[in-house]
């Protein structure tokens, strides 16, 4: 049925235009074969794709752009797709991340100097699904994600194999001599074989768990294969569905309020999510002018166990997630347990209480439940503070080793993960297994971009000795498919002069995470007379995105996001082009 609403919109500001600049709006877009009627004041529904080949994750978003088109045809409104920035991870150097703030920027400009009155969002990879809500946030019109579902599950000589996850693996297998490089050849294509995010439980999948927990996409959205016809249908109903949330005026800021971050964070800790959340909802409620802070991420999650066995830390993959039943029947349990705010509105305009109340899980080894968890409350992702990290530091426990998460061990100091790929294959590197590897100058404004190097590799004569595991300490990230004893994140930065620019090669620190502790054992007075001696870096850009990164970019706390970016500017119409 089509759903006609004669209140003016946005979009008649363009297309209900009389005279030279009506004229202008409509005839340019009849170029395209589009007849007079769409222009008769109908929603207008622009799609952002982050479609691109540079981007594999998201390749196939075309196709599920066709799909929205469809569902808001059927309503009487009027689809137009537009490109926004592909925040690929896989080929973008330094990072993706760099680019998150971007992407944010262009979304938020694209949708409000466009005749749009809602937009629907697909995203994929990791740093497009953050990147489109933050941009969608701060233009406040409605708003409906669809992210593009993961890849089937990795199939390598009869074994399930994850994205990212076996990577690491892998990496680990040939210097071990356990794989030739002819294998690692095949395993590519095996890992990889069909459209779609990565499937294990790493950014990506994360985030889409966190769209969805945040009310931003349809129940049980995360997790369809991405080749799987459901994904196209459930694309098909949010293009319809964005037609209605249009005419009821529902919007990013009633959808997202502290009250769905407090969802999306117990969420998080029950799918056993990425670090990486961390910093996306923190940048994206920035935007909404929610208070959220890190702390929250560790009160919050401390009584959740983690319910979903998938990888990193656990045995399973998205497809499974999926065919068990997906993120509605986690819903469901952490309703059942009182850990979900049951009455917060989604985009279907329900409560997302009433969108769970039927899910029911099918395979109940990988989504297990709150009585008997795959892993207990308390041993997820922790936050730290202490004297090297005085605004605080993350750890995942769960895809760290339980007898490291208390060690005291001697500093081995790197200034750059070159610094440290540069040694780590030495036979005779001076490293012995309770060492503790720094890696500094990664962080937001010291890369720049905040890359995922902070699980750098065990080194190469440690692995061969049996050693599978190290503390680590950086101020960058971690993949969300890593895992490892790494504590990142670390705040301030050394760029900035954190105390993690302090600490030198044969100090020891102490990793306590049971008291949410990361100290140097060193002096007041001498972390002080150390500060007075340190120097920031000779700025490295004066000019280009680089410079402005450099300049506006906010520390992890702060979710990363530029100064000037924070918070909305509202969907204003702005003034005539011509
Ligand atoms: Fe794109 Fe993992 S690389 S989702
Ligand atoms: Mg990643």
């Amino acid at each position: 049925m089509a759903v006609k609403n004669l209140t003016p919109r946005r979009s008649h500001a363009w297309f209900g235009a009389t005279g030279r600049s009506g004229m202008a709006h409509r005839s340019w877009m009849r170029n395209q074969g589009f007849g007079p009627d769409v222009f008769d004041g109908r929603p207008v529904i622009g799609i952002a794709t982050t479609w691109s080949e540079l981007a594999p994750c998201n390749a196939h978003l075309h196709r599920v752009a066709e799909a929205v088109k469809r569902g808001v045809w059927q309503m009487g409104a009027f689809p137009l797709e537009f490109p926004a920035l592909a925040t690929g991870e896989t080929l973008m150097r330094p990072t993706a991340m760099f680019y998150r703030n971007l992407l944010a920027m262009e979304s938020e400009e694209l949708i409000r100097s466009n005749p749009l009155d809602g937009v629907v969002l697909l995203s994929g990879c990791d740093k497009t699904t953050p990147g489109l809500l933050m941009g969608a946030a701060s233009v406040d019109i409605p708003a409906i994600m669809v992210t593009g579902g993961p890849m089937l599950n990795g199939k390598y000589k009869g074994q399930d194999v994850g994205s990212g996850t076996h990577v690491w693996k892998f990496e680990e297998d040939l210097k071990t001599g356990v794989m030739t490089e002819a294998d690692l050849t095949y395993a590519e294509g095996c890992m990889s074989r069909s459209n779609g995010h990565c499937m294990t439980m790493g950014t990506a999948s994360t985030m889409a768990c966190m769209a969805e927990a945040l009310g931003m996409q349809l129940p049980g959205s995360a997790t369809w294969p991405a080749v799987d016809a459901r994904r196209y249908e459930t694309a098909e109903r949010a293009g319809k569905r964005i037609v209605e949330l249009v005419n009821e005026d529902l919007r990013p800021s009633q959808i997202m309020t502290r009250a769905a971050f407090e969802n999306a964070i117990r969420t998080n800790a029950a799918i056993g999510g990425s670090t990486n959340a961390i910093i996306h909802l923190l940048a994206i409620a920035g935007r909404l002018g929610v208070e959220l802070e890190l702390n929250d991420f560790d009160e919050l999650a401390r009584p959740i166990p983690t319910l979903v066995d998938l990888m990193p830390s656990g045995r399973f993959l998205m497809e499974d997630f999926c065919y068990a039943g997906g993120l509605p029947v986690v819903h469901k349990e952490l309703a059942d347990a009182g850990f979900l705010h049951t009455e917060q509105i989604t985009v279907t305009g329900q409560s997302i209480g009433a969108n769970v109340a039927d899910a029911e899980c099918w395979n109940s080894e990988v989504i297990r439940t709150f009585t008997e968890p795959y892993q207990d409350a308390g041993t997820g992702t922790a936050i730290l503070h202490g004297n090297l990290a005085p605004n605080g530091a993350v750890i995942k426990q769960s895809a760290a080793t339980p007898e490291l998460l208390q060690h005291t061990g001697r500093a081995l100091v790197f200034d750059s993960p070159e610094e440290y790929h540069a040694v780590c294959d030495d036979p005779d590197m001076d490293v012995d297994p309770s060492d503790v590897l720094v890696i500094r100058y990664a962080g937001p404004k010291g890369y720049p971009g905040m890359p995922e190097v902070s699980n750098v590799p065990i080194p190469t004569k440690l692995l061969k000795a049996g050693v599978t595991d190290m503390v680590r300490i950086c101020d960058g990230r971690m993949s969300g498919t890593g895992y490892g004893t790494v504590v990142l994140h670390v705040a301030p930065e050394a760029a900035l002069g954190g105390p993690l620019a302090l600490v030198r090669t044969g100090d020891t620190v102490t990793l306590d995470v049971a008291a949410r502790s990361i100290m140097m054992n060193v002096s007041d007075e001498e972390i002080e007379r150390r500060r007075a001696a340190w120097k920031p870096k000779d700025p490295e850009y004066t000019s280009g995105y680089a410079w402005l990164y450099v300049e506006h970019v906010l520390q992890a706390p702060q979710g990363a996001d530029f100064d000037f970016l924070q918070g909305s500017r509202g969907h204003k119409v702005p003034r005539e082009s011509h």
